[in-house]
């Protein structure tokens, strides 16, 4: 089928070329031109493992184009994916949909054949019934129908979740469309994906309502977490105790620092008020957002603790700033929390990232970026372990740092308590 992507930037670009590696002709587009030209030379704007291959395959044999001309990328086009951004409204919590409704006016111009626009966009219910408005404004609704088609790739393993899908959710309110669409992502659902096919409302309320559950499950484990803390009980093994009853589920159980990225933050407070515009009160949300904000001042608090209180001057390597392990994406990481706060308390700050230097710490007092996990230890008084990159998984401690009174705060419990205080360090871990 020929596909028209709207916005390359995670869910456009990964959907666009996985697409297209499933045999459819795919035109990627974006305003920026800059980014169209590098993609076209097969480079990536975003750090996604096995992405960079597939471009230069598909682009290669053809199957996979960018182009900055949406009009004309529309006309080219059967199925029109608006794959655009919907942050979070300034002062307030409810999602900006300017460049949805901006992207369905364009596409809008440009309607000569039946065409189906699928919103692939996170967007409040009711966004779909807004942009078939719009989109009529100017074209009579035969000539088009709205989907909702939502995606759930993790950044990191967004090629692998979108191959191997748990369940496709189409929300059409027409049953041609939703056959087309079952039709296009046959390949999918033939390796054991599920169809779920729903009508458009529904498709954009289970969006939200599966990001918001998951945020729920990780501050549910995070919450236990500090109990368990208190108590003596190492959390991994109530992750492992309740995950195996099958109605709760053994993922999405990890404790550890604040929940961050592009969607949980932004999506939990987008449907708390999506709901407040019909007068529902979502309050286990709320707490949900309530508990993640308050987590990293929870984890200083303990940190401070296990430093005795002497924060100044210490020696901190920090191993990871990103939200979580294997992506760039600083966005709501727990660790723009995190190191301000170490900083202004004067420490000493040696950071390291495998996706490297982070302009968000630039101005800050005593932080600095290290080019190495050895050098980031190196003179250490602690090392806190941020994110569980794989990297990280097999230091060597003693082979960097001749401190013998070196502290591990292991934030994603990815070390074995017992072989690090074996060793002779001290080790702290979460819910441990
Ligand atoms: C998420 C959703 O999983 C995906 O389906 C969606 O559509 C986009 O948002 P992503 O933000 O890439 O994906 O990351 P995810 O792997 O879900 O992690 C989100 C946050 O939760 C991270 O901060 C991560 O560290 C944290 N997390 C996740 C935990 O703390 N514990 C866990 O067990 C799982």
């Amino acid at each position: 089928m020929k596909l028209c992507m709207i916005g390359t930037g995670y869910v456009g670009l990964v959907s666009g070329v996985c697409f297209s590696d499933l045999g459819n002709d795919v035109i990627c587009v974006d305003k920026d031109i800059n980014k169209i030209n590098n993609l076209k030379k097969g480079i990536i704007p975003i750090y996604e493992p096995g992405l960079e291959e597939l471009v230069l395959k598909n682009y290669k044999n053809k199957r996979l184009n960018f182009s900055t001309n949406l009009r004309d990328s529309v006309k080219k086009s059967d199925i029109v994916f608006i794959c655009v951004g919907t942050p979070t409204k300034k002062n307030s919590n409810s999602a900006d949909l300017t460049q949805v409704f901006s992207a369905g006016k364009e596409i809008s111009k440009s309607i000569n054949k039946f065409k189906i626009i699928i919103n692939k966009s996170t967007v409040p219910v009711t966004t779909g019934d807004e942009l078939e408005k719009i989109i009529a404004k100017k074209v009579n609704k035969k000539y088009f129908s709205v989907v909702s088609n939502p995606e759930f790739l993790r950044e990191g393993e967004a090629i692998r979740d979108f191959i191997y899908p748990d369940r496709v959710v189409v929300g059409s309110n027409d049953k041609k469309s939703s056959k087309i669409l079952k039709n296009l992502y046959s390949p999918l659902i033939s390796k054991g994906a599920k169809f779920v096919s729903t009508n458009r409302r529904a498709a954009e309320l289970i969006k939200y309502a599966s990001n918001a559950f998951l945020a729920t499950k990780i501050s549910f484990i995070n919450e236990i977490a500090n109990l368990c803390e208190k108590t003596g009980i190492d959390v991994e093994d109530i992750s492992i105790g309740i995950g195996l009853d099958k109605r709760i589920g053994s993922r999405f159980l990890r404790a550890g620092p604040a929940y961050g990225g592009s969607c949980f933050p932004k999506d939990t407070k987008a449907i708390v008020s999506t709901a407040e515009k019909f007068k529902i009160n979502l309050s286990i949300i709320k707490s949900v957002i309530k508990s993640n904000n308050l987590r990293s001042h929870l984890l200083l608090k303990r940190l401070t603790l296990i430093m005795k209180n002497k924060i100044k001057n210490k020696k901190i390597s920090f191993l990871g700033v990103t939200f979580k392990a294997n992506t760039d994406d600083m966005r709501d990481s727990s660790s723009l929390e995190l190191i301000p706060y170490l900083s202004k308390k004067g420490a000493k700050i040696k950071y390291y990232d495998p996706t490297g230097y982070k302009k968000e710490f630039k101005n800050l007092k005593n932080v600095e970026f290290s080019t190495s996990i050895g050098e980031s230890i190196k003179g250490s008084d602690i090392v806190i372990i941020h994110t569980e990159w794989n990297d990280f998984k097999s230091i060597n401690f003693k082979k960097f740092s001749k401190n013998k009174k070196l502290i591990i705060y292991d934030m994603r419990n990815i070390f074995s308590s017992s072989k690090i205080k074996k060793i002779g360090f001290k080790y702290f871990g979460i819910g441990r």
